[in-house]
């Protein structure tokens, strides 16, 4: 196993691991958005893609262990490299040396722990339904009902909301920071690439956004 546990050992290659696995997850989040969005095309169309996955569940386990074992290597590659940099700069400044740094990257370590906690309810909540008990009565593929349930709640919604902004300001940085990993820059085209990141991330943002909102405020029935 040593081609795993070699590139965790040096700075560059939890640089490139985490570049890579944060590349693969945010392409889980634009799948799961396209998902999520037929909440607007009505009750039948969302309930049945969540049947259409269930049908599917041997590729649907696949898709999921991929998605641990990327989750797992992004978060182990990132406290491994911020454990890195700070042995690397054993002496604390006086002065924090934080001025350039955007607020993005300087709470790239805060906000990955409030996404992996909004994950960890996120998951009790939607796939093993254990907040709502109200949600053992419904059928399996109910999807509709239990976001209904759900984001009429304006501290739920509102809840979502606040972790979905936070999840985009830390993607927002990672993207960015990923082409720089990655060495993908151009003279010419260093403004647009730098765009990339926060473009995308307000697009997910819009995406994720309106539908705790639009159920809160009606739109949705
Ligand atoms: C606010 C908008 C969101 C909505 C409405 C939503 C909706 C859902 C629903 C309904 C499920 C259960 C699907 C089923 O069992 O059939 C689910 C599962 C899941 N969601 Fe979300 N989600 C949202 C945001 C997110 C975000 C931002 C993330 C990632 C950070 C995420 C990650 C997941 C994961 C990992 C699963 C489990 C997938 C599986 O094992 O099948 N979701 N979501």
């Amino acid at each position: 196993m040593s081609w795993v546990s070699r590139p965790l050992n040096s700075s560059i290659g939890c640089k490139v691991i985490m570049s890579v696995t944060g590349l693969l997850l945010v392409g889980f989040l634009l799948a799961h958005l396209s998902g999520n969005l037929l909440v607007f095309a009505g009750e039948e169309a969302i309930n049945l893609y969540a049947k259409t996955l269930r049908d599917y569940l041997p590729i649907l386990w696949l898709l999921r262990i991929g998605l641990i074992v990327m989750a797992v290597l992004h978060i182990f590659s990132g406290v491994k490299l911020t454990r890195m940099n700070s042995k690397a700069k054993p002496v604390k400044y006086k002065v924090k040396q934080s001025v350039k740094a955007s607020f993005a990257s300087r709470y790239m370590g805060l906000t990955g722990l409030v996404v992996l906690a909004f994950i960890a309810y996120h998951l009790a909540h939607l796939t093993f339904r254990f907040t709502h008990p109200a949600f053992q009565s419904l059928g399996d593929y109910d999807v509709y009902k239990m976001l209904m349930l759900s984001f009429s709640n304006p501290v739920l919604a509102i809840g979502y909301c606040i972790c979905v902004i936070l999840l985009m300001v830390h993607l927002s940085h990672g993207v960015s920071s990923l082409f720089q990993t990655l060495g993908i820059n151009h003279k010419k085209y260093n403004g647009l690439i730098r765009s990339i990141g926060p473009a995308l991330s307000t697009l997910l943002a819009i995406g994720y956004l309106s539908i705790p909102l639009s159920i809160l405020l009606g739109f949705i029935k």
